[in-house]
């Protein structure tokens, strides 16, 4: 089955969103663990697994379109040194990536390839839960104050 070139794009630019947000959640987690905040990094480790599962399928869907998955660009990570530069760090790449989706799902429509956009709008669903998420700690801690607040996440 031949995908529309700009569908597959799109599918490939999101994938570099996915494969970016993996191993930034991947980095946050094991340095959450080290801090000893068990709670945060089983959260990262959550989210670090559902971007991987996304990958997979988005990977699926390029196949299916007979494109080449190849994402045009690996974003550069780094572990932001505190927990509160973590979620805004993680704020800000979740935020690009619902863009993005947000203009890819209307590329599909466009091109109408409803079962890639019926799949974006999933994903897009997971990343609004995310950034929800993100949005809720980050409240938490104006609220109680970030050491009450990292002393919940002890496990
Ligand atoms: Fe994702
Ligand atoms: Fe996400």
């Amino acid at each position: 089955m031949k995908g529309e070139p700009a569908v597959v794009s799109g599918l490939n630019e999101y994938l570099s969103y996915e494969l970016t947000g993996h191993r930034q959640y991947l980095l946050h987690a094991g340095m959450c663990r080290h801090w000893g905040f068990e709670r945060l990094a089983a959260i990262q480790d959550a989210y670090c697994a559902e971007e991987i599962r996304h990958a997979a399928k988005i990977i699926a869907r390029i196949l299916l379109l007979d494109g080449t998955p190849a994402p045009p660009d690996f974003g550069a990570i780094v572990g932001a040194p505190t927990v509160p530069e973590q979620l805004a760090l993680d704020r800000a790449l979740v935020g690009r990536a619902i863009a993005h989706l947000r203009t890819a799902i209307a590329g599909c429509e466009h091109s109408h390839d409803f079962v890639s956009r019926d799949m974006l709008r999933e994903m897009l669903d997971d990343e609004e839960h995310h950034l929800h998420w993100l949005d809720t700690q980050t409240v938490l801690i104006n609220q109680v104050g970030l050491e009450n607040y990292l002393q919940t996440q002890t496990g």
